[in-house]
């Protein structure tokens, strides 16, 4: 499959048209930013960490029984995809304390929930992705009912899925976002990607970080846990 035009390109990724309709090429960048576009810096071979780790997770979600915008890797750095509408939903699931969770509430990090949270943001970075609930979200017609249960069916799946996926590779999958997409048949698909950049990982035992926090928070070793997580999914192959 052949790249054709521009379409879109996003802070971490671009995409581009391809001669089938209903399918894009997405192509994974190493550039990193973070609050809202505001810092901005590289991490040298995110873009192949993101893109193999992304469609090796969609594929195991795949398997049981979500459906998602994978299609085909292409390389290192590209995947085909079903072309999708995105929904400009910010879908956040948490299982335990970190990040604006903590500093919108006042609690510590690293409290563990005895039930995974769910919240909204809608994805907007110049009014700063403001949180907001389903009754927002409807009178915004972001999206319909419907699609909301769904959303939030899928994305709580996702969580029991990926939270099992990773406890076995000695990793707590601590918050992660997801976006959604809609086919052009009209069908909700898990979309954009789900990698080090878009969830929380702590390792199991020493809880170091091992994901985009290094970058926002300039903890070093960022490229360092960007090829730990690989290693982890993918065994020395990687
Ligand atoms: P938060 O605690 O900053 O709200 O982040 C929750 C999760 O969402 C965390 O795993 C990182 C991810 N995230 C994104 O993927 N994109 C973003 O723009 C932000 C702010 C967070
Ligand atoms: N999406 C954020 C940004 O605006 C990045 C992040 O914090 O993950 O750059």
């Amino acid at each position: 499959m052949e790249k054709g035009k521009q379409l879109y390109e996003g802070k971490a990724k671009k995409v581009f048209e391809t001669n089938d309709p209903t399918l894009v090429i997405v192509s994974y960048k190493d550039d990193a930013t973070a609050f809202d576009g505001t810092k901005k810096g590289t991490i040298r071979g995110k873009g192949v960490v993101n893109n193999r780790m992304s469609n090796h997770l969609m594929r195991h979600l795949e398997k049981a029984g979500i459906p998602t915008h994978f299609v085909e890797e292409l390389s290192d750095t590209d995947s085909l995809v079903k072309r999708v509408e995105i929904i400009p939903l910010e879908v956040i699931v948490r299982n335990v304390s970190a990040g604006s969770f903590a500093k919108r509430y006042g609690v510590e990090e690293g409290i563990e929930f005895a039930e995974p949270t769910f919240e909204f943001s809608y994805k907007n970075d110049d009014l700063h992705d403001p949180l907001l609930n389903t009754s927002h979200a409807l009178a915004l017609g972001l999206a319909t009912p419907t699609e909301i249960e769904q959303i939030r069916t899928m994305a709580l799946k996702v969580n029991d899925e990926l939270r099992r996926y990773f406890a076995d590779l000695g990793v707590r999958l601590i918050d992660f976002k997801l976006e959604f997409g809609r086919t052009l048949s009209g069908e909700i698909v898990l979309a954009d990607e789900i990698s080090p950049d878009t969830c929380r990982f702590w390792d199991s035992k020493t809880n170091e970080k091992l994901d985009k926090d290094r970058f926002r928070r300039d903890l070093g070793n960022v490229e360092d846990a960007y090829q730990e997580m690989m290693r982890r999914v993918f065994g020395e192959e990687a």
